[in-house]
């Protein structure tokens, strides 16, 4: 039975995947601290984005939602940043271009620094301790100390979010995302790669339509100076995310405003638990990850508890299978949300049911298994009579090798050379654009 929400009523829900804190005074002390800190973004901005993913429902929209597994506070600095805005600014632009469509753009970005683990406890040798757990928890570096659940973190987590969103605003507002100018968005070592000159074309016909309107119209298109960039993480730290749960000064209701699109985990997503709790009482549009072995019944029950009036632009369901079980395990949950004629719009993960782990124990995806995922999912929604509308990454805008495949072949003994990721295996800036052009054209077919 749903009791009365309050912003901790989660407390009285089971509440997996959260971290112990050996000092609760600690603790309490730093959530004042939070609680007071104003918030990253704003209720006006958060319904935005719900208006445009209730256009993405319609078909009307596409998402495109990318970014690091686990962001680092380390990352936190201009290139990094820079080149994640820049790869889905590219993307999206391949996707406007051949799909005709808007692309929502949110950022697994400012904020995604905790992640759930299969084991609470990770062995090496014969020492035993708690497994890392992401940077707003504790650090990666195997010692006691470096493991220690750190409640400090978690304002310097909020610190890092602010930082990154501040410069992100900065992009997105200034000349770097104009798109007069996109050639201001180029990477420098992809010359070379097949997928470079089509984006070149692309860049210049962009142009070239640009300078027809800017002189039929005898003034500039301002608005095009700036683009819409949302953010999101993993409403994992429930301590965390409460803090940042705050009622609207115009009094529309209570908002996550640490971030515009909080989703809740595979592994948190129970009905009856703290994390669907907590999210219960938000006005954001939320994502819930679902993997091969959701059913049907728990889908309708997560959907009535989270959005009891079936408003557009509140649910986003991120279906993640794999490649080996999406075709058996998406058209029962597709019939069953058709059938019941609630809005959610649908995206596909190809990344977390993909992952594998070779023989010098990186973990990775093979690119082919990522992009056979995206088509299967285009062609199963389609034959259910349902609407794609979005896709979900992991990737990142530098030049990486955690994931193998991809039109540069690149091969288990290449992942020893920048495997980066601090958690799951991202797609690097070529693998990204591939991505993209392979998808674009899939879209239009409505
Ligand atoms: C993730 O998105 O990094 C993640 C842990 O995903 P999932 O909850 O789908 O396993
Ligand atoms: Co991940």
């Amino acid at each position: 039975m749903p009791i009365p929400w309050t912003p901790d009523s989660w407390k009285q829900r089971p509440a997996a995947q959260q971290p112990v804190y050996e000092d609760p005074r600690e603790l309490a002390e730093t959530l004042a601290v939070l609680r007071r800190l104003p918030p990253l973004v704003t209720s006006w901005e958060v319904d935005r984005l719900r208006s445009q993913i209730a256009a993405a429902q319609r078909g009307d929209a596409w998402v495109l939602q990318g970014g690091d597994c686990a962001e680092s506070f380390a990352d936190c600095n201009a290139d990094s940043i820079a080149s994640k805005i820049k790869v889905l600014l590219q993307m999206s632009l391949v996707l406007i271009f051949r799909s005709k469509r808007p692309i929502v753009r949110i950022g697994r970005i400012a904020g995604q620094y905790a992640k759930p683990r299969s084991q609470d406890r990770e062995v090496r040798g014969d020492v035993e301790l708690p497994s890392y757990r992401g940077d707003l928890i504790n650090r990666a570096a195997f010692t006691v100390d470096h493991r220690r659940h750190d409640p400090q973190l978690l304002l310097r987590g909020y610190e890092r979010a602010a930082l990154t969103l501040n410069f992100i605003r900065a992009l997105s507002e200034g000349g770097f995302a104009d798109l007069h100018h996109p050639e201001n968005w180029d990477l420098d070592f992809v010359s070379s790669s097949p997928e470079y000159d089509q984006y070149r074309r692309l860049v210049d016909s962009l142009r070239d339509a640009l300078t027809f309107i800017d002189v039929i119209s005898e003034r500039p298109l301002r608005e095009l100076g700036r683009v819409d960039f949302y953010t999101s993480h993993e409403a994992l730290h429930l301590h965390f995310e409460q803090a940042l749960t705050r009622k609207s000064i115009r009094g529309t209701g209570w908002y996550n405003l640490g971030t515009h699109f909080p989703w809740i985990g595979e592994r948190t997503r129970a009905v009856g638990g703290a994390h669907v709790e907590l999210m219960r009482g938000i006005k954001n549009p939320i994502g819930v990850k679902i993997g091969p072995q959701a059913t049907p019944d728990e889908l309708l029950d997560l959907l009535r508890r989270l959005n009891p009036d079936d408003e557009p632009g509140r649910m986003t369901l991120i279906h993640r299978m794999g490649s080996q079980q999406i075709d058996s395990a998406l058209p029962p949950l597709l019939h069953a949300i058709r059938e019941s004629g609630r809005a959610v719009l649908w995206v596909c993960d190809p990344m977390h049911g993909n992952t594998v782990a070779t023989e010098t124990g990186h973990k990775t995806r093979r690119f082919d298994d990522i992009l056979e995922e995206l088509r299967q999912a285009f062609a199963i929604h389609r034959q259910c009579g349902s609407w794609l509308g979005g896709v979900h990454l992991e990737l990142t805008g530098e030049n990486v090798t955690e994931c193998v495949g991809g039109s540069r072949g690149l091969t288990e003994a290449d992942l020893e050379s920048a495997y980066n990721s601090f958690c799951d295996p991202r797609l690097n800036y070529e693998q990204s654009m591939e991505i993209a052009f392979a998808i674009a054209d899939r879209i239009s077919a409505k």
